[in-house]
């Protein structure tokens, strides 16, 4: 397969009340599930072919999203192995009476190409040409690493 460069997908929300907490901040697994499909859409766009999640990262939410605010979520597939793909995901959250932008949260995703019946199928390999892009590459192969790590002793003590 020829390597391939990959696209920064963006999306725009807003925070509406039934999305919150008691607290007037966004529910953490709502936003989850926004970065989530984000993460799905570039997967999905790069392999041209269906995806799914194998796993995700830890989550740290710096800044909540507040009801009322615009949520402005970045998504792009930064590292890609032979079926496998880490996405990135930035968050940002702008307020609604002013423009300023917070930095919320950023995560890695794990994502397979599967084929129609659902087995591991392989994705053209990225293509790396800018320092930022080889940065990212490394700091996701640690992501993607660490992930195996886990799951593997995890098998291993049941
Ligand atoms: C993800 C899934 C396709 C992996 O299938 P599998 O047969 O266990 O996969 P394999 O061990 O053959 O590995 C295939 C690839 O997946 C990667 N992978 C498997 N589990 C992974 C995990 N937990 N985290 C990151 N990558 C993982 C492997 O590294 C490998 O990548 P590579 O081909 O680039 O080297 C399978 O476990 C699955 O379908 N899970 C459910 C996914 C789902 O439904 N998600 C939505 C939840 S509702």
């Amino acid at each position: 397969m020829k390597p391939k460069k990959a696209e920064t997908f963006r999306s725009w929300e807003i925070a509406f009340p039934n999305d919150a907490n008691p607290l007037g901040t966004l529910f953490g697994g709502r936003l989850m599930a926004i970065m989530d499909k984000m993460a799905a859409i570039a997967a999905t766009r790069y392999a041209e072919k269906p995806t799914v999640t194998a796993s995700t990262e830890a989550m740290d939410f710096k800044v909540p999203v507040r009801v009322g605010d615009r949520i402005q979520t970045f998504a792009r597939v930064v590292w890609v192995g032979h079926t496998s793909m880490v996405v990135k995901v930035d968050v940002y959250a702008e307020r609604p009476y002013h423009f300023q932008r917070f930095h919320c949260t950023t995560a890695y995703f794990n994502f397979v190409a599967v084929d129609r019946e659902g087995r591991p199928s392989p994705v053209p390999p990225l293509l790396i040409e800018t320092p930022e892009e080889e940065r990212e590459f490394r700091i996701a192969e640690i992501v993607k690493k660490k992930a195996l790590e886990r799951k593997k002793k995890i098998e291993e003590t049941r």
